[in-house]
């Protein structure tokens, strides 16, 4: 095998005629094989269209390994570059050698040169990154989830890894995933009445996987100024929808000395950062979702990207949905949670882009936010974006003791559970705040799929963990 370094395809499609030899490892697409020649497609997932290469079969009698190539096979191409008299090809490689490393018996290998669907797709998620659409997928998140460490190591964040498992609730609303070591039968077999006993646990209390590496944040960002986090999140919702899942990657910065106003700031010009950079560094395969996924998205997003956000508050966005001449499903007034039908209306019709509502209830909202002076709001704020509704979530935080401390025990919460957190608020308290961006969210508006299952490699969704 070749050197880590050896030719990808995305370099090679640009690079000039040579006649150097070249040793090419990749799969193949297609192959049409006539008399004189035999045509193939390869594809190495370094970009969406792959490299022609081209066997002249009198020259170089390959016969045998052109009968074991099949699409979805791997080989080993040995060739040249040469000008390629097709068009949509700069470079063709003239094939010398061709070894075939994987065979892929077409009877068997389920990826068939036809369109499957995306439901089909998901039952083969193991082989589903060798289609045109999912690689595009992944190349996207990649250059997404790259974009996004650029975009706070340039304005002096810190990555802070916060805990997968926690002992708290970080946004006291349940759904959360219990880890546990005790054994289960014997719990079901134990007589009834047998209280269970966390002594014997591992952690020795309950434990759960993260919904929120927010509270650890608010520790850093109390002491480093600015942090974010970028990790997996965890939610047992019984939520079976296009935009939900059970694990799924959330990205949540935490600023100190930062008010509401900051924090909607930094949430607009993150989001357009993140469009300007795909769409500078990822045009093929956005080309490719505006053609095939979802028609004039590269536009809608170029002006996203160069537009200011409206910002409006949720009193003026409960007016702006009573007033509107749509029956939602589910009735507006005062006091509601924003649904998705809501929250779509305000975008894609009221705004006519994205949005930051800010003010909700407070009843609605979770215990850290800080609240407001009229008692019943807290300056919370989500950004709603067109086709999808929220993708980021986020406040300023609750900085007074005594006002924090009244919230969580209001909402029955357990004080001595979140006595660290209270310390925050006890040495050194500032104003500060962030907000949380679910990474599927951001992946699934940038590429126009419709099912939040398909912008992650293998998604974990309620009654679904395969692979
Ligand atoms: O609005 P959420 O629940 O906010 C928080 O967790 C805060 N602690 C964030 C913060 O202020 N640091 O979640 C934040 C975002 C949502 O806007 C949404 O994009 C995404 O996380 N999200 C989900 N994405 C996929 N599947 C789910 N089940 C999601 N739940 C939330
Ligand atoms: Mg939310």
């Amino acid at each position: 095998m070749d050197h880590i370094d050896r030719p990808r395809i995305a370099q090679l499609r640009e690079a000039d005629p040579s006649p150097e030899l070249i040793d090419v490892y990749a799969w193949v697409r297609t192959k049409r094989d006539s008399k004189a020649v035999c045509f193939f497609e390869l594809n190495d997932g370094s970009s969406l269209k792959g490299l022609q290469a081209i066997i002249d079969k009198e020259q170089y009698p390959l016969q045998e390994a052109i009968d074991r190539m099949q699409t979805g096979c791997s080989v080993r191409v040995r060739g040249h570059l040469v000008e390629s008299p097709g068009k949509g090809q700069k470079v063709e490689l003239a094939c010398s050698d061709l070894e075939i490393i994987g065979e892929a018996p077409a009877d068997s290998y389920p990826l068939q040169k036809k369109r499957h669907s995306f439901e089909f797709l998901r039952e083969i998620a193991h082989l589903r990154g060798r289609t045109n659409t999912f690689g595009a997928v992944m190349r996207v998140r990649n250059r997404l989830s790259w974009a996004v460490h650029r975009f706070f190591q340039e304005r002096g964040f810190l990555y802070i890894h916060t805990p997968i498992i926690t002992a708290s609730d970080a946004e006291g609303a349940g759904a959360l995933f219990q880890v546990t070591t005790l054994d289960m039968q014997r719990l079901v077999n134990a007589a009834p009445g047998t209280e269970l006993n966390y002594q014997h646990d591992f952690f020795g209390k309950p434990a759960f996987l993260t919904v929120s590496g927010q509270l650890n944040a608010e520790a850093y960002a109390t002491a480093l100024d600015r942090v974010y986090t970028f990790g997996p999140t965890f939610r047992a919702e019984n939520s079976n929808t296009t935009r939900h899942l059970a694990e799924f990657w959330m990205i949540e910065p935490e600023v100190a000395f930062c008010d509401l106003e900051c924090n909607i700031a930094l949430a607009s010009e993150f989001v357009r950062f993140l469009l300007a950079d795909i769409l500078e560094h990822c045009s093929e395969d956005m080309a490719f979702f505006d053609q095939r996924i979802e028609p004039g998205i590269v536009e809608d997003l170029r002006r996203v990207a160069e537009s200011e956000f409206r910002h409006i508050s949720y009193d003026e966005a409960i007016r702006a949905l009573e007033a509107s001449d749509r029956t939602f499903e589910y009735p507006v007034s005062w006091g509601i949670d924003l649904q998705t039908e809501h929250e779509r209306y305000l975008t894609d019709e009221y705004v006519g882009g994205p949005v930051v509502v800010t003010d909700y209830p407070r009843d609605i909202k979770a215990f850290y936010m800080k609240q407001n002076d009229d008692g019943r709001t807290v300056r919370a704020m989500d950004v709603l974006v067109p086709r999808l509704g929220e993708i980021i979530g986020g406040s300023q935080r609750e900085d007074d003791l005594a006002t924090l401390e009244r919230r969580i025990d209001e909402l029955g919460l357990e004080r001595d559970a979140y006595s660290w957190y209270l310390d925050l608020r006890r040495f050194g308290s500032v104003p500060h705040s962030g907000f949380g961006l679910g990474f599927e969210r951001l992946v699934r508006y940038v590429t126009g799929m419709q099912n939040i299952r398909d912008v992650i490699p293998f998604p974990r969704a309620v009654g679904s963990a395969e692979f």
